[in-house]
């Protein structure tokens, strides 16, 4: 069965943008913020960890390199009843890779082995890697030591091979390398060139694994395409620049359609979702900025995008910043319902 995932990013994918994710896809499996062992074990675990039973099912990102913490936090986040565990080795930011974390971490695959076996210890629900096709230099090693290049497709294959060894067979794989070294973290989501040969390449060699591709993915034809050749599809950006589209992807699951709805009615359920908040205009705002692509590529977009950015006309709330939303957006585009297939 094919599966289609949200891709965990930071800033973006909180409680009130899943929820919101969950409007139009019933089905796609939404992945939390990247969230670090420490902040589970040292913050303020509701707040991080709380989410509505709608959103489900949810996978918890984490990123970590402390076996014994990374541990410690599947522990603590047994409590909460996320569907999956993922383990963040791609993320090229230096606050996260500095400390041998995310995409640095690829560069130590016995090590990564070693975190994992230590997480499973502690959970029996599934574990999953995200990662990407390679790295370009870590920001660990003295400067002295050579500078750890893993380009080839042959690096990656080894890597998958020894994380595989320790039961997970779940690998979603973003299909450029990170260059760890020059490039900020957003360089690093557009500089490198896509792949996606390399990781259709990992599922021809590795066929009992479930594979899930991810990067530049866009349009419901490009999904098509990759189905055909892995497991899966991670959606990153796509889901807040074009939102909409997610009420598509349903289909690609076993006796699964698209999902009839209009930005009408989710904008409707957007107002009682917020009313449920309390009328405290910043929760509200928070709860609704990462909407501001619901109306891509449409008439009203421009009004959709001011209103919902600060600042906000005085003393209008979440609320009513949604129903004047509905006064002002053409009746058409509010109406309009994705294609039935
Ligand atoms: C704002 C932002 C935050 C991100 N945060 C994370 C993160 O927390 N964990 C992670 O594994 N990847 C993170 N990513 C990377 C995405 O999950 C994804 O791999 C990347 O954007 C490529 O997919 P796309 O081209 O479909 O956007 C982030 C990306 C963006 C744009």
């Amino acid at each position: 069965m094919a599966r289609i995932s949200i891709a965990p990013m930071v800033d973006i994918t909180d409680r009130h943008f899943r929820y919101f994710c969950r409007l139009l896809t019933k089905k796609a499996i939404l992945y939390t913020e990247m969230i670090t062992s420490s902040a589970i074990i040292y913050g303020d675990r509701n707040k991080i960890l709380d989410f509505d039973p709608v959103e489900k099912p949810i996978a918890l990102q984490i990123a970590g390199y402390d076996k014994k913490e990374m541990a410690e936090a599947v522990k603590i986040a047994e409590d909460w009843d996320y569907d999956e565990i993922n383990v963040n080795l791609g993320c090229p930011s230096d606050r996260v890779s500095g400390n041998q974390m995310g995409a640095t971490l690829m560069a130590y695959p016995e090590l990564v082995a070693e975190i994992i076996y230590a997480m499973k210890r502690e959970t029996n629900k599934p574990i999953t890697v995200k990662h990407r096709i390679g790295i370009d230099g870590t920001n660990v090693l003295p400067k002295d030591l050579p500078k750890v290049v893993l380009d080839k497709y042959e690096d990656l294959e080894r890597f998958v091979k020894i994380i595989a060894e320790t039961g997970v067979n779940h690998f979603i794989i973003h299909a450029r390398i990170a260059i760890l070294e020059g490039l900020s973290p957003k360089e690093n989501r557009e500089v490198p060139p896509l792949r996606y040969d390399e990781v259709y390449r990992i599922k021809k060699n590795f066929p009992h694994l479930f594979i899930e591709i991810n990067g530049g993915i866009k349009t419901i034809n490009s999904i098509k395409d990759h189905l055909r050749h892995v497991d899966g599809v991670m959606l990153g950006r796509v889901a807040y620049e074009n939102p909409f589209l997610l009420s598509e992807v349903d289909r690609f699951y076993d006796n699964g359609k698209v999902n009839n709805v209009s930005r009408r009615e989710i904008i409707e359920e957007l107002i009682n979702y917020v009313k449920k908040l309390g009328e405290d205009d910043k929760r509200g705002y928070h709860a609704i900025k990462n909407t501001i692509g619901l109306f891509h590529n449409k008439r009203g977009s421009r009004i959709w995008r001011q209103l919902i950015s600060p600042p906000w006309e005085a003393g209008y709330g979440a609320k009513e910043i949604l129903e004047r939303a509905l006064d002002l957006l053409p009746e058409d585009v509010l109406d309009e319902r994705p294609r039935i297939i």
